[in-house]
């Protein structure tokens, strides 16, 4: 028995070292002096951005090279590309999750790291495919959000996201309590709700990293309808499988191993790039696929 618990102590020290280890480490990502405090706008310019994940000056490494990006407020883009193209790595420098290895970003015309990190993360809001929901009301949930919100704001935030239907069917509706890693509600419900939370930040950048995935399209339609009748001002990046994701959108990004391979609407793509209509005619030939 004493020996068992010797060795829980070894254990437990190393563990504890590592802890030590992690919480000393420095913030690569910091404030500067005298950092913006107000996002102006939601129009994003990529300049010359190549970026890797390691600090080995290995040009094979690249994860992104030199994109040229310049989107306006209030539009658009869809994003689409093969696994490991690199399309979650372009849209996590936006928000500064990564700094650019070379290049700029700029926000709202200024460059991101320029800003207090906090004034930029709020004006970007992300929504993963796997989102994570906490074990709490919807309406907990919800308010993760904007803590702020009163019960109009939540159903005005679940109406865009096409959730407040199916949460008003709930007999406790908004107080519907979510279990652990919300198992009572479908991964399409699930992803609605972190699309509602998201908006509730009235972000002046929206990202979605694949977060319709188990949406029908139908629903997945009306969710972009409304993100263009009722919130017309915030730039709206979709990265998504699905073509009919992004058909509509004001531009469209084919990424291709970390680099541009056309850029345009779905129309001047199908005509100009490859790989968008292989994918688009691939996609369409077998109907709308319903997930
Ligand atoms: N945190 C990370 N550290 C190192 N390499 C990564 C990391 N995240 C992604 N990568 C690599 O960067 C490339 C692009 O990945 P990712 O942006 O996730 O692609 P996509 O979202 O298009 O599937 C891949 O080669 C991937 O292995
Ligand atoms: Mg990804």
């Amino acid at each position: 028995m004493l020996s068992f618990v010797f060795v829980m102590i070894i254990m437990a020290q190393s563990s504890a070292e590592r802890i030590i280890e992690v919480i000393d480490e420095e913030p690569t990502i910091k404030d500067k002096e005298n950092p913006v405090t107000e996002v102006k706008d939601g129009s994003i310019k990529f300049e010359n951005v190549s970026f890797q994940y390691s600090d080995e000056q290995n040009e094979d490494k690249f994860a992104l090279k030199n994109i040229n990006l310049d989107i306006k407020a209030g539009e658009t883009i869809g994003i689409i590309g093969g696994t490991g193209s690199s399309k979650s790595t372009l849209v996590q420098l936006i928000p500064r999750l990564y700094d650019v290895t070379k290049g700029s970003i700029k926000v709202g015309g200024v460059d991101v790291k320029n800003y207090e990190i906090h004034t930029l993360r709020d004006a970007v809001a992300m929504v993963l495919q796997k989102n994570v929901l906490f074990s709490g009301t919807i309406a907990e949930n919800l308010r993760w959000g904007d803590k702020e919100a009163d019960q109009e704001e939540l159903e005005e935030a679940c109406k865009l996201a096409q959730a407040d239907g199916f949460i008003k069917e709930f007999p406790s509706k908004y107080e519907t309590v979510l279990d652990q890693g919300g198992t009572n509600v479908s991964g399409g419900q699930k992803q609605r709700i972190c699309i509602a939370r998201a908006m509730l930040k009235k972000p002046k950048i929206l990202i979605l990293d694949d977060s319709t995935s188990a949406v029908d399209t139908k629903t997945d339609a009306l969710i972009r309808k409304a993100f263009r009748e009722e919130i017309p001002n915030t730039t709206k990046i979709i990265i998504a499988q699905r073509v009919s994701s992004i058909e509509d959108a004001d531009k469209i990004i084919v990424l291709n191993e970390g680099k541009i391979d056309g850029i345009g609407t779905s129309e001047e793509l199908l005509k100009t790039n490859e790989i968008y209509r292989e994918v688009y005619e691939s996609q369409m030939k077998g109907g709308d696929e319903d997930a």
